[in-house]
């Protein structure tokens, strides 16, 4: 592969395939990848450890924003700690992810976890592929290339069921609700200015890693 330092951002919903495309993207570019998405579900379990109310807002903001949080950017070894413990399996459970969307809707807490990504980008030194709702638009408007990767409701929710192995009708129904509940703070359903379109509806894996190999070539971003 050829040698790559820029800023890759790809957005879109719960199940659409981000986290596998920027995974993957990232091993063959030899770049960083940062799963935003695992930024808020850890600021999300700090705050549900800590045992404060989800409705007292000032005190959620000091917990996230005092959170001993650590985050792996290497695309063989991703890692979410908190307080140094791994908390991959906890950030994906259920009482995450019934709660994320609550705990991401403060913009106190996403300035400070934007603050945070942006960081992260510039430290990166051989580029770096960035997964979420608001790349494109509000952590890294400037990026080389900005995808917006979307996939039918249905394919979305038999994706998310097979990786995690959860009930499918129960899986889609929280899509629903999450979809519904990031669309007050983020634009999961819409693509950011100048991203590129990607319905992965159809395409597996290998098709839209290609696709995005293509861009990047004709982008000039190598
Ligand atoms: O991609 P994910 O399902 O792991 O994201 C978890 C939640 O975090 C999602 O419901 C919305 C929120 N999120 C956000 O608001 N902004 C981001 N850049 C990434 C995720």
């Amino acid at each position: 592969t050829q040698a790559f330092n820029g800023v890759i951002a790809i957005d879109g919903p719960s199940g659409s395939g981000k986290s596998s495309v920027a995974r993957r993207l990232a091993t063959e570019l030899g770049a960083a990848c940062l799963d935003t998405g695992a930024m808020y579900r850890t600021a999300t379990l700090a705050v549900l450890r800590s045992g404060v109310h989800l409705g007292d807002k000032q005190t959620v903001i000091k917990v996230v924003e005092t959170a001993k949080v650590e985050f792996g950017t290497t695309p063989a070894d991703r890692y979410a700690r908190l307080d140094g413990e791994n908390v991959d399996a906890d950030i994906r459970g259920d009482e995450v992810t019934a709660n994320v969307s609550a705990v991401s809707s403060i913009p106190e807490v996403r300035q400070y976890l934007i603050t945070s990504q942006r960081d992260i980008i510039k430290a990166a030194e051989n580029g770096i592929v960035v997964e979420g709702r608001d790349i494109g638009e509000v952590v890294a408007p400037d990026a080389d290339l900005k995808v917006y990767l979307t996939a039918d409701p249905a394919e979305r929710a038999r994706r998310r069921s097979t990786q995690n192995g959860a009930n499918l009708a129960a899986t889609a129904a929280d899509i629903k609700r999450r979809d519904t509940a990031d669309a007050k703070t983020t634009r999961p359903h819409d693509a950011a200015p100048g991203a590129v379109v990607l319905d992965t509806t159809h395409l597996d894996l290998d098709q839209v890693i290609t696709a995005l190999h293509e861009l990047i070539t004709r982008g000039g971003t190598t």
